[in-house]
């Protein structure tokens, strides 16, 4: 039996009385990409967050590779290794180049010799198109550049699987196609990956399934060209109606980043984690 890389059994979770997961049962195939969708405060976000435990979940399973690491005994930072995370701010160290950002987590948390670190930061850098910048700070560049290091930096820890949070609602719109163009690639190289995001276009051609959420339920899933083109559920339709409508602005405010690198997991994080 093939083992799926992501499974949620029963999710359930709640901020104190704020029930905002409730019951998501869901299964990421290796080499999958599923597009989640969906209004505002449904939830999306809380999900991928609960994927590797970002957030603790207040109910159910999550099994990645067939183990549930919700399980007090399941060896957590090991797991979390696995899972590349990439939010929508990008959450770089300011006072390090580029080179700098992309090696300093495989050197303190894999314990990688520097100069393989480094050798293995210029290959992916390379392939996110910032051969030229290694040696910059953050500060000299633009939102898409900064946001493609924070992929190369993810993608240096070797993940088995990557999770993308809004990764291009932050940018300039003339920015938001390199960023995609790297996803892109990645996913036609059989990452398997999860992309919540607002960018219609790109759910329908690069993503395997779309998945709707709405009010912490997952309404509808499918075929981007089902669910996107012509979705069952009238929320589905509601909801993008607004979103492909030319004429709508997007409410969503970027979060304020409480970032923090957790040496133990290799997380780069947003606030603290609910255990
Ligand atoms: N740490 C937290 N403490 C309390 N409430 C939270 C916390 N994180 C999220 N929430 C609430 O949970 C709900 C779902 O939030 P979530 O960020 O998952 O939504 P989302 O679908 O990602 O929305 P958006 O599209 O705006 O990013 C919201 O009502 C939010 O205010
Ligand atoms: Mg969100």
């Amino acid at each position: 039996m093939v083992v799926a890389p992501i499974q949620t059994i029963g999710l359930h979770k709640s901020f104190g009385d704020l029930h905002v997961l409730k019951g998501i049962d869901l299964v990421v195939q290796k080499g999958e990409v599923v597009c989640v969708i969906g209004p505002s405060g449904s939830g999306k976000s809380t999900l991928l967050r609960s994927i590797n435990l970002l957030e603790w979940p207040s109910e159910g399973q999550v099994l990645i590779d067939g183990i549930n690491i919700v399980d007090p005994d399941a060896n957590l930072d090991k797991i979390r290794t696995r899972i590349g995370m990439v939010f929508q701010q990008f959450n770089l160290f300011p006072h390090m180049t580029v080179l700098g950002n992309v090696m300093v987590a495989q050197v303190r948390v894999l314990d990688r010799p520097k100069e393989e670190a480094r050798q293995i930061a210029l290959n992916m850098l390379e392939r996110v198109g910032l051969s030229d910048k290694v040696e910059q700070h953050p500060s000299q560049l633009s939102g898409g550049q900064q946001q493609r290091v924070a992929i190369a930096r993810a993608l240096a820890m070797n993940p088995e699987m990557m999770l993308f949070d809004e990764p291009t609602s932050a940018l300039d719109p003339e920015l938001v196609g390199e960023v995609l163009a790297v996803m892109r690639d990645l996913a036609n190289e059989g990452m398997t990956m999860m992309v919540v995001t607002h960018e219609m276009a790109f759910a329908r051609e690069v993503a395997d399934r779309v998945i709707f959420m709405d009010d912490g339920q997952i309404i509808e899933q499918g075929p981007p060209d089902k669910v996107i083109g012509n979705p069952d559920s009238p929320r589905t339709r509601t909801f993008l109606a607004r979103v492909l409508d030319p004429t709508h602005i997007d409410s969503a405010t970027p979060e304020t980043a409480d970032f923090s690198i957790d040496l133990s997991s290799g997380q780069f994080r947003l606030g603290p984690t609910h255990r």
